[in-house]
This record gives structure tokens, sequence and C-alpha cells, in this order.
């Protein structure tokens, strides 16, 4: 976190600028819960990862976009979890929910395709589409199946590592390194996903 730190503090404003909107009930939604930030550890992920694959050099304007890019994904996943949960509170507020949910992942993935980075594009579309199949498989486990290891790993990978992961390895594509670095860095985002949950 420190190595990043002073990147990740205009990230705040950023997003909310980002998913800033006009609509009155919208804007105090987007104001409401991103004012109660969480550890930002996603694009923390994807900033550290921009530097190991420069040598060290800060993230570029693309690679904080991405930073961004995750952090609203994970929003967006959050406020669609609420929905499934039923849950009232999130991060000891009272969750905005769906609506704002679309909203931000509508945001999310304009912002994305902004990046004119196919790979890119086609890796966290990838993200997305994983963690709909995780949170189903967690939905509609049987019992015996919670208990299983292979099942656990599978569904945190794809619930919560996947985003993780790819998001990592889209962070070193957009900086122009080669494959190799690409899959180092997605493997590491993908072990530290499984660690995380
Ligand atoms: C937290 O679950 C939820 C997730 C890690 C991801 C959920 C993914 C979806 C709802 C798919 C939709 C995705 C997008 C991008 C719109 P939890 O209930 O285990 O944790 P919690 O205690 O924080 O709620
Ligand atoms: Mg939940």
């Amino acid at each position: 976190f420190a190595l990043v730190q002073p990147q990740l503090r205009p990230l705040d404003s950023s997003i909310r600028e980002l998913v800033g909107t006009d609509h009155p009930v919208l804007a105090a939604a987007a104001h409401h819960f991103f004012e109660r930030a969480g550890k930002r550890f996603r694009p923390t992920l994807v900033l550290l990862s921009s530097a190991a694959a420069a040598g060290g050099d800060p993230a570029d304007a693309r690679q904080q976009r991405l930073a961004e890019i995750t952090e609203m994904i994970h929003a967006a996943s959050l406020l669609h979890d609420d929905v499934i949960d039923v849950a009232d509170t999130r991060r000891g507020a009272k969750t905005a929910h769906r609506i704002y949910g679309n909203k931000v992942a509508a945001r999310a993935s304009l912002l994305l395709a902004r990046l004119k980075d196919v790979q890119v594009v086609e890796l966290l579309a990838t993200v997305i589409e994983e963690m709909v199949q995780g949170e189903m498989m967690q939905v509609r486990a049987l019992p015996q199946q919670l208990l299983e290891f292979e099942h656990y790993v599978d569904k945190t990978y794809r619930k919560t590592a996947a985003l993780m992961s790819l998001s990592c390895e889209a962070a070193v594509l957009l900086g122009g390194k080669p494959p190799d670095h690409a899959e180092a860095l997605r493997a590491y985002g993908r072990h530290l996903g499984i660690a995380y949950q």
C-alpha cells in the first residue's frame, strides 16, 4: 500500500467524477457508496503490477484508469451481491443496491472500451462472466459441495480471484510488456485472490 500511496489518493475523487450523473438519486448513491472507501485492494494490485512490469516506474494514465475500473467492477458486484444476499448494510451504511450497481457496471464498461485495447477488454469481460458464474455456483451449491475443497477453490477463483488475476495481467499488457510478464502477474493475482478470500 505504501508503494502506491501517492497514486491511490486521487482515486476516490476520480471515481466519483467518472460515475457522476445528472440524476439526483444516482448522484446521491454515488456519493453514498464511494464516501465509505474500502481498502482499495484491487487498484493497489493493478498499480503494483504496472510498476513491477516496468522496473519500478509508476503506472501510466491508462493503467491508472484500469485501477479505477477494477474498483468500479468490484463496487458494482458488491451492490448486486447485496440484492442476492438481501443485505441491508454495506461498509457500515445502508446499501445502495441494484439500480446503482447497474449504473456503475455500465460506466465501467464504457471506460474499459475507451482504453481501446481489445485484449484488455476481453480479459475484463471474462472477469465479469466469471464473477456471475462464481456467485451462481455459491447460490446453487448443494450442501455436500460446500464441503468440497475443489468446489471452494473454483468458486473462490471465479467470485474473487479472477478480477484480481486478470486485471493484474491487463495492467501489464497495457504497459506493452511481453506475454511472459503478463502471465507471471496473472499467476500472482490468482494466488493473492484465493488467499485473500
Ligand atoms: C461478495 O460476496 C461478492 C462478490 C465477491 C462478487 C459477487 C458477484 C456478483 C453478484 C456478480 C455480478 C457482477 C458484476 C460485475 C455486476 P459475499 O456475500 O461472500 O461477501 P460480503 O460479506 O462482502 O457480502
Ligand atoms: Mg454478501
